[in-house]
């Protein structure tokens, strides 16, 4: 198993590489891609840590050889916020950055898994599917929009909420990965009732739980470690797949809801990236409500993503 980070010397690149370091398969290899000239200093470092997981880094001119034949390709790379910002701010510098690595992966590894991390999730995701569609090589079953951090907040805080054991709590996030277009589906959760008010409250903490991290970090940039966390969770699923075990998690992709083009949904994983689009269930009506409010966003977002290739 050959697995790439891009942008992987940043605040989430390091950190997902570190658990990826300890905890890909025996055998696996790590190849870490940034512009920034520390990265090859990130690769030793982790390479002092004794797994069975092969490390490399790689300076800006060497994208080719971190690509060539990767089975997943992790993207990080850019710019996060920093207080007063929206995710959307991020578009103008982050597409050129996506777009680019992109023509990296089609170049080299056509078949990867690519998971992005890379915000405003909602557009650099269209963007990533685009640069597939010009080289004729795109298979929305291998481009993935990360979404898996909303999902580990909503349990983290559910948890927290009714004193439950996390590992308990599963909460279905669908929709996008910014603002209101981040839907947990709290009428879901097994075993837990809550009131109008206390839906209406964990909504919106879910929601701007990011923003919680920008505005606690004061200028020092947005979530990286919880980030590192989710991300790793999130390729560790797609592992599982690829070597053929039966995995679900929710991630934002070209499906089949009906909602927008790219919508998070609960997906089957396998030796193809999605082996199944799942249904995301019932709505409340509070829920559904809360969707037909956001399309017009994501669709907006989603535009924004497909007009820059255009
Ligand atoms: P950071 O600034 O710490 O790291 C970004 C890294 O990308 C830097 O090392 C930089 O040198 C590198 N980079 C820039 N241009 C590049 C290029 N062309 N090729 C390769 N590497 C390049 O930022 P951080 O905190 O790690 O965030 C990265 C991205 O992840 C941001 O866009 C942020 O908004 C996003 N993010 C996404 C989340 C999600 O849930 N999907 C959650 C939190 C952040």
């Amino acid at each position: 198993m050959k697995v790439a980070v891009l942008g992987a010397a940043g605040g989430i690149g390091q950190a997902l590489s570190l658990l990826l370091k300890n905890g890909l398969p025996a055998g696996s290899e790590l190849a870490l891609y940034d512009v920034a000239p520390v990265v090859p200093g990130v690769a030793v470092d982790l390479s002092h840590i004794p797994t069975a997981v092969k490390v490399a880094g790689f300076g800006k001119d060497d994208l080719d050889a971190a690509l060539v034949d990767a089975d997943i390709v992790l993207i990080p790379a850019g710019m996060p916020r920093k207080p007063g910002m929206d995710r959307a701010d991020l578009f103008n510098v982050n597409a050129g950055i996506i777009k680019t690595l992109s023509e990296g992966i089609v170049k080299n590894c056509p078949k990867a898994l690519v998971g992005v991390i890379t915000n405003p999730v909602n557009g650099t995701v269209p963007i990533v599917a685009e640069v597939f569609k010009k080289a004729g090589t795109y298979d929305p079953a291998r481009v993935f929009g990360v979404t898996t951090l909303d999902v580990i907040r909503a349990e983290t805080f559910i948890a927290e909420l009714r004193g439950l054991n996390v590992n308990d709590v599963k909460v279905p996030v669908i929709g996008g990965h910014s603002g209101t277009t981040i839907l947990p589906l709290l009428s879901q959760v097994e075993g837990v009732e809550f009131s109008d008010e206390e839906v209406a409250a964990l909504t919106k903490r879910i929601q701007n739980a990011g923003t919680e991290v920008v505005e606690a970090k004061a200028g020092g940039g947005s979530a990286t470690l919880s980030m590192g966390a989710a991300a790793a969770r999130f390729c560790f699923s797609l592992v599982k797949g690829l070597q053929g075990e039966n995995v679900v998690e929710y991630a934002y992709v070209e499906g089949n809801t009906g909602d927008a083009t790219f919508f998070a949904q609960p997906v089957r994983l396998g030796k193809n990236g999605v082996e199944e689009l799942l249904p995301y269930g019932e709505l409340s009506a509070f829920e559904q409500q809360a969707k037909d409010d956001m399309l017009a966003t994501l669709e907006k977002d989603i535009k924004e993503g497909v007009d820059f290739m255009a």
